[in-house]
């Protein structure tokens, strides 16, 4: 049924991959095979998992992607459907595959993921014209970089241009990242492996995520905020290059998996935007770090990702 005349929190432009995880003592090196101990098949993508993680706090979500039409992809669909997102704009293909991501956590919660982004990168200008309507009554708009960053750009520009709230998530990050995405997001949020290819200099401090977040500012975003996994995040607010940097620091968790951490913080930043949109961005991003740290403590990706009634109140 089209509905497009609905009014949503949050509309996620992205991505949705099937998640195959291998658990092991440790990560592999290059040319060596190793024993794991685990194997299991999740949903993931970075643009689904933060549309899952904003439906789960209370926002009203829509998702704009492409999956195949396949058997992962009818999955998807109704994964999507199970978590209360609207799914007019989830479009399948017979062009290419649903998207799939190869990830091997180790026994310190650590991963590395290989993407093959298959029907994702079939979203283009089209999908988006058809998500207008939705996109331009939403209050918030999330992208990130695992479907064509022509798309991405694309959808935070009408976004702008309608006076909703943007949030970039350059992941997974491009060194010569088109200049207009800096401009286009209201909120820029990367982690320090993210900021280090973006900058070209080591991100692995909090003084260092400070010297980013004004270089990011400086190149036209209204706000920064550089996540920094056990040491919580920075985030520039104003838009002044001279603004202050502000550490945000997290409480300390016993991490079992931090796949999919990131998409925690950023689903919980758009829900807070979405609801509280005068709250200060560092409280938001305090609130972000806190809902994200319990997802570190559960193994998987969406798996781990907490509802409203598994939080305290005063997160909300
Ligand atoms: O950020 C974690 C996600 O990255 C995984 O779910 C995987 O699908 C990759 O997109």
């Amino acid at each position: 049924m089209v509905m497009t005349e609905e009014a949503f929190d949050v509309v996620v432009v992205g991505s949705c991959m099937t998640d195959l995880v291998s658990q092991a003592t440790r990560l592999p090196k290059e040319g060596e095979t190793i024993h794991g101990h685990k194997f299991f098949i999740g949903f993931g993508g970075k643009g689904a998992n933060q549309c899952i993680q904003a439906a789960r706090l209370g926002a009203k979500t829509a998702m704009v992607c492409k999956v195949g039409k396949d058997f992962f992809g009818d999955n998807y669909l109704q994964n999507f459907k199970d978590n209360g997102i609207h799914t007019e704009f989830v479009g399948q293909t017979s062009v290419a595959a649903t998207g799939a991501a190869s990830i091997m956590v180790n026994d310190a919660g650590q991963n590395a993921i290989v993407i093959v982004a298959g029907a994702n990168l079939v979203l283009g200008s089209e999908e988006l014209q058809q998500a207008l309507p939705a996109i331009r009554r939403a209050k918030v708009l999330v992208c990130q970089l695992e479907i064509s960053p022509g798309t991405s750009l694309r959808a935070l520009r009408m976004a702008q241009e309608n006076n909703v709230r943007t949030i970039f998530n350059p992941a997974p990050a491009i060194a010569a990242l088109d200049p207009d995405f800096y401009r286009a997001s209201d909120i820029f949020c990367c982690n320090e492996s993210e900021a280090e290819l973006l900058m070209g200099w080591s991100v692995t401090s909090v003084e260092e995520a400070g010297r980013t977040g004004r270089e990011l500012l400086k190149r036209g975003c209204g706000a920064a905020i550089i996540t920094l996994g056990p040491q919580g995040c920075v985030v520039l607010a104003a838009q002044e290059p001279s603004s202050p940097a502000h550490h945000v620091p997290t409480t300390a968790v016993k991490a079992v998996d931090t796949t999919g951490a990131g998409d925690s913080f950023i689903g919980a930043l758009a829900f807070y935007v979405a609801h509280y949109p005068t709250m200060p961005l560092k409280e938001m991003a305090r609130r972000a770090n806190q809902v994200a740290g319990v997802s570190v403590q559960t193994v998987g990706t969406q798996t781990s990702y907490p509802s409203k009634k598994d939080l305290p109140a005063d997160l909300f």
